[in-house]
């Protein structure tokens, strides 16, 4: 199939997939404490409309899906959804990103019905603190999620940190361990200026994340664990797993980005820190319109900046909201 590439060259083949804005936490660096206005129902994409995103999608040629939230294990019957994606040709990833609350209870069923591996969100392992980052979670649910990933094979398992100063860096070690015992993929990740939670003084930046964890000992370069993320990845000589660091802010990741990310409600981005999108709910609805669909996946692609300005940004950007785009 001939790639789809954008203006700058860059070959897009990865969707990431909003299956709903809503979460069962509320994540300082992520959502507000008070209960924020979800969407309404209806103005959430069914699945049926998802399918047709993939197919049209798949055909200009995306290979990767990635299903994300807010929670989106909270989304009713996803499995459904999971099992209509495993069969659409193409696609050669189904992935999915979750905080792991509820995934000791669905990982099992979710990897029967076809998907391939999970990343869990898990910025620290001490509970209290897990409580207070997240507001309100309860970190053992978490761990018999990555347990229970682990068991039902939906590897890799890659395990998300996003580093704060004075609230966890000074868990990167004890973290990074989580790789050496276990075949997990730690990946650090730059806090970024989303919401109101950014402050400079929060950011640890990547260099200095793998300074620290080359305190643990000598690291190698490692082929990145499936998915060709913005990670550089790395392992210790014995290690099960992995570890790597992802310079949201402070490396220029964008000249290798894939992607482009799909609201609950529809909106196509081309970029994570562009609140441009292109509306494709109008080719979908009353009616599917399979020719226009296409043609607004195109602009999407068309619409990719070349970089986004978060390394520049000193506070972070209200419009943005993770749990709105997808992470
Ligand atoms: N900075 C960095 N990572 C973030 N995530 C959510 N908000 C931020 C932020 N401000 C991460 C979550 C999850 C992924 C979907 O995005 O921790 O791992
Ligand atoms: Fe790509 Fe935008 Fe992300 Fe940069 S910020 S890596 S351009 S999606």
């Amino acid at each position: 199939m001939k790639p789809l590439l954008d203006s700058f060259g860059r070959r897009i083949e990865y969707l990431r997939i909003s299956v709903t804005d809503r979460c069962n936490l509320r994540c300082v660096y992520c959502l507000p404490r008070e209960p924020v206005s979800w969407l309404p129902r209806q103005e959430i994409l069914r699945f049926e409309e998802i399918l047709e995103v993939v197919r049209a999608g798949a055909e200009l040629g995306l290979t990767r899906v990635r299903l994300t939230g807010g929670e989106p294990l909270l989304r009713p019957g996803l499995t459904d959804l999971v099992a209509g994606l495993a069969q659409v040709p193409g696609l050669r990833d189904l992935a999915l990103t979750t905080n792991g609350v509820l995934l000791a209870r669905q990982a099992g069923v979710l990897a029967r019905a076809g998907l391939k591996r999970v990343n869990v969100s898990l910025d620290t392992l001490d509970p209290q603190r897990f409580a207070a980052v997240t507001r309100f979670g309860k970190i053992d649910d978490v761990l018999a999620g990555i347990e229970a990933a682990l068991e039902a094979g939906l590897a890799p398992v890659k395990i998300n940190v996003v580093v704060m100063r004075g609230v966890n860096d000074d868990e990167i070690v004890p973290m990074a361990r989580l790789a050496w015992e276990r075949p997990l993929h730690v990946r650090f990740i730059e806090l970024m200026p989303i919401g109101e939670y950014f402050t400079r003084e929060r950011l640890v930046s990547s260099r200095e994340i793998l300074e620290r964890l080359t305190a643990l000992g000598p690291l190698e370069p490692a082929e990145p664990a499936a998915g060709c993320g913005p990670a550089r990845t790395f392992r210790w000589a014995g290690a099960k797993g992995t570890v790597g660091v992802i310079g949201a802010v402070t490396q220029a990741f964008c000249a290798g980005c894939n992607r482009l990310r799909l609201t609950a409600s529809g909106q196509l981005r081309p970029c994570l820190d562009d609140d441009s999108a292109v509306d494709l709910k109008e080719a979908l609805r009353p009616k599917v319109d399979a020719a226009r669909l296409a043609k607004q996946i195109l602009r999407a692609v068309a619409a990719k900046p070349e970089m986004h300005g978060m390394f520049r940004r000193e506070t972070g950007s209200a419009r943005l909201c993770m749990a709105g785009v997808g992470g």
